[in-house]
C-alpha cells in the first residue's frame, strides 16, 4: 500500500482507561472498541490504519512526524494535551494532510473553563466533539472524502 493511504488515529493521555474512566462522561466503550471501529472504517475506505495511544507527548509527536511524510490524514484525540500542548500544535501545523480533532465528550459544554480552549482546533481541518466514540467513525469518513482532494491537488502541482 502506498504511503498516501496511511491514516493515523492517535489518542492522548488517559484514553487507555476508556470504558473505565468516568464512564458517565466518556461512556463504556474501550479503546479496543474504538480501534475496531476505526479498523472497519479504514478498511472500507481503503486506508491503512496506524492506531496509537500514548500518555507521553513526545510519542504522539513522533507519530505526527511519521504522518508528515505523505499520510492520507490524521485523526487525533489529544485528550488533555488539547488544552496545553504547543508542541503538538506545532507538529500538526507542519503537516499538509487533513487533520480531524476528535473529542468523545464536548469540552465546550463541561464545567472547567480550561477545557473550552483548544490549541489543536486552529491547526485542524475540522473538529468533532460530543458524539461519543462515533466521532472517530465520522472523522475517518471525513478524511476519506478529503484525502483524494489533496492527492489531486498534489498531482496538479507536480
Ligand atoms: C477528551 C476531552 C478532554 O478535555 C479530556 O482531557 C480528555 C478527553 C474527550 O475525548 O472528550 O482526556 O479529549
Amino acid at each position: 500500500m502506498s504511503g498516501e493511504r496511511r491514516l493515523f488515529v492517535l489518542n492522548g493521555p488517559n484514553l487507555n482507561l476508556l470504558g473505565r474512566r468516568e464512564p458517565e462522561i466518556y461512556g463504556r466503550a474501550t479503546l479496543t472498541d474504538v480501534e475496531q471501529i476505526c479498523r472497519a472504517e479504514a478498511e472500507a475506505a481503503g486506508l491503512e490504519l496506524i492506531f496509537g495511544q500514548s500518555n507521553a507527548e513526545h510519542a504522539l509527536i513522533e507519530w505526527i512526524h511519521e504522518a508528515f511524510e505523505g499520510a492520507a490524514g490524521i485523526v487525533i484525540n489529544p485528550a488533555a494535551f488539547t488544552h496545553g500542548s504547543h508542541a503538538i500544535h506545532d507538529a500538526l501545523k507542519a503537516c499538509a494532510c487533513p487533520i480531524i480533532e476528535v473529542h468523545i465528550s464536548n469540552p465546550q459544554a463541561r464545567p472547567e473553563a480550561w477545557r473550552a480552549i483548544s490549541l489543536i482546533g486552529p491547526v485542524a481541518t475540522g473538529t468533532i466533539s460530543g458524539l461519543g466514540v462515533e466521532g472517530y467513525r465520522l472523522a475517518i469518513r471525513a478524511i476519506a472524502r478529503l484525502a483524494p482532494a489533496r492527492t489531486a491537488k498534489m498531482a496538479d502541482a507536480a
